[in-house]
């Protein structure tokens, strides 16, 4: 009874971003099609200019903004984005591109119930301009990683990762546009295995159906 009860009930999801948003288009487009047993509640930004926020908006999803200038401490402004978050009953929060560190206590609060995603195959390349530094590199492949969050920054266990290949005669905005639409297609696929249940993390471990993923999660090609 309860495995149906749970199947039925929609999540509460609220998405955090600092930019453009194309993570959150593809996770909006995906839960319109029906292909996510979820709903996002509200979206948050730490960036006034964000164009996600127009993209929310144009849906009809809540949307708000917090500024760091605002707050007199990175807790106090991690507090106040809790406390909204809490109003929504929120069983999924998704990092999609929100670039600012969250603090232990936030992290803490949410524990299980944080996904964020990033532009390299983890632990490789965690922070900024991952893309370039894989390319300098000479690295022959690149691609992205979702995890669950911890305290660390671009840590937690990892559940999925997409390879893509690096060609030697490639741009820089060829490797950023072929990982991105990896990015397009995994996260509306993880947030659905979660919001069915199908994905969680105990104990700093994270389980798809009922089995430990590997250190580099679910791979695909
Ligand atoms: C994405 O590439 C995501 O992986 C990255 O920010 C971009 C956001 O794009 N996140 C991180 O680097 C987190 N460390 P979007 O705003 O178009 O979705």
């Amino acid at each position: 009874m309860r495995s149906v009860f749970n199947r039925i009930m929609k999540k509460n999801i609220v998405v955090l971003i600092s930019g453009n948003g194309s993570n959150l288009q593809s996770i909006i487009d995906t839960i319109k099609r029906g292909k996510i047993n979820g709903e996002i509640r509200a979206v948050i930004s730490n960036k006034a200019s964000a164009y996600g926020l127009t993209r929310a908006e144009q849906v009809n999803i809540p949307h708000f903004v917090f500024s760091r200038k605002d707050y007199d401490s990175n807790q106090s402004m991690d507090n106040a984005i809790a406390q909204k978050i809490d109003e929504f009953n929120t069983d999924l929060i998704v990092l999609a591109g929100y670039m600012k560190i969250l603090t232990p206590e936030f992290t803490q609060h949410f524990q299980g119930k944080i996904l964020n995603i990033h532009p390299s195959l983890l632990p490789k390349y965690a922070g900024l301009h991952t893309h370039q530094r894989a390319m300098e590199a000479g690295d022959t492949e690149h691609g992205m990683s979702i995890h669950f969050v911890n305290e660390e920054v671009d840590g937690g266990p990892v559940v999925l990762q997409a390879k893509v290949p690096i060609y030697p005669d490639d741009e820089l905005d060829e490797v950023i546009e072929r990982v991105r639409e990896q990015e397009h297609r995994c996260y509306p696929l993880v947030i659905e295995w979660f919001c069915s249940n199908r994905l969680y993390c105990i104990d700093g471990k994270a389980y798809l159906d009922g089995k430990i993923l590997s250190k580099q999660g679910y791979a695909i090609d």
